[in-house]
């Protein structure tokens, strides 16, 4: 087991942190979203230990993390109007754009896909990062895949202590459910992870957006048919209240707990996967979880749905 150094985001810790990088090691990083694990996007035997270290099936493509709008086109071609606009209006922040790839980006990045996922995040720790590092960073979340991402630092050293270089600590990470990740390389473009910037949002800027089948229910794009968000018990999503009774009688027998959703959705979002992990920590046997018909499908309404959907094994 490999000692994980566990940084303060100071100056000089994120300078060793960037070292690391550039030598090929693993960061757990904290962006606005969730903690990302980092590893220099240029290098295929860096990018390869991500895989290792999460247990990520190699076809599931990683996003790869710029400090500017101009590293881009370093790393895509034909980017099209659509791309520059939502930079201009949405960058630094939680926004993944898919674009054809240059020769540059490893294959290992994009799981042998001709297309590359990029986004800028709005965390001055993340973006220090990779400015010192001096290289683009490729990140999926930070947990064991299957279970729900990290959105604190405890998240990031209970799946991975001992598997990566260092976890830098930026606290509780502010939105709490990953990108919007959108792909521009078909037309119309197609939402393929809802997330907080929304489908309002972007059509506000570059019109009509598609919805790709695994964000209307069936099961396509490259990491959405992986099992995701995953807590040890079985999620049960009521339909009214009077099944939350229905349900609790029925498993008399075992630990169940009631997930109570909150009425504001950004405060949903921004616990969801804590909360997930906080049951399995109680060894929940059944999470019963209120009906969704409070969340809206508008905003992050329809990104908090994507999730304990997919929690429950329903998408
Ligand atoms: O907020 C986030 O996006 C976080 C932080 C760390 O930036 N990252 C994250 O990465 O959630 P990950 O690997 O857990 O999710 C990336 C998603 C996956 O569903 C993957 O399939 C999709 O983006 N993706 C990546 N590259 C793609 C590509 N070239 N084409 C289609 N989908 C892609
Ligand atoms: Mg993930």
């Amino acid at each position: 087991m490999k000692k994980t150094l566990f940084l303060k985001p100071t100056v000089e810790n994120i300078s060793s942190a960037a070292k690391i990088i550039n030598n090929n090691g693993l960061v757990a990083f904290p962006t606005e979203t969730v903690y990302g694990l980092g590893a220099n996007a240029l290098s295929s035997k860096a990018v390869r230990k991500i895989f290792v270290a999460k247990g990520r099936p190699c076809d599931n493509p990683l996003i790869v993390h710029c400090a500017s709008k101009k590293e881009v086109y370093k790393l895509a071609k034909d980017i099209p109007l659509y791309a520059k606009l939502l930079m201009n209006k949405f960058w630094p922040g939680p926004l993944t754009l898919v674009l054809k790839k240059k020769a540059i980006v490893p294959k290992e990045v994009t799981g042998g896909l001709d297309t590359v996922a990029v986004r800028m995040p709005a965390n001055k720790i993340a973006l220090a990062l990779i400015k010192a590092a001096g290289v683009p960073i490729a990140a999926p979340s930070a947990n064991l895949s299957g279970k729900p991402s990290p959105t604190n630092v405890k998240h990031v050293f209970d799946d991975l202590n001992g598997r990566i270089d260092a976890i830098i600590d930026g606290g509780k990470t502010k939105i709490g459910v990953e990108s919007t990740v959108l792909d521009l390389t078909t037309n119309p473009p197609t939402l393929l992870r809802p997330g907080k910037i929304s489908i309002e949002e972007l059509e506000s800027v570059i019109g009509l957006i598609a919805l790709h089948t695994s964000v209307k229910g069936k099961v396509k794009s490259p990491g959405m048919k992986y099992k995701h968000y995953s807590p040890k018990a079985q999620i049960i999503i009521a339909k009214n209240q009077l099944e939350i009774k229905k349900i609790v009688a029925k498993f008399k027998n075992k630990k169940i707990a009631i997930f109570r959703l909150n009425k504001h959705q950004n405060t949903i979002a921004k616990n969801l996967f804590a909360y997930l992990r906080e049951f399995d920590k109680k060894h929940i046997d059944i999470i019963i979880c209120e009906p969704l018909d409070k969340i809206s499908k508008k905003g992050i309404g329809l990104a908090v749905l994507d999730r304990l959907k997919r929690a429950a094994g329903k998408l």
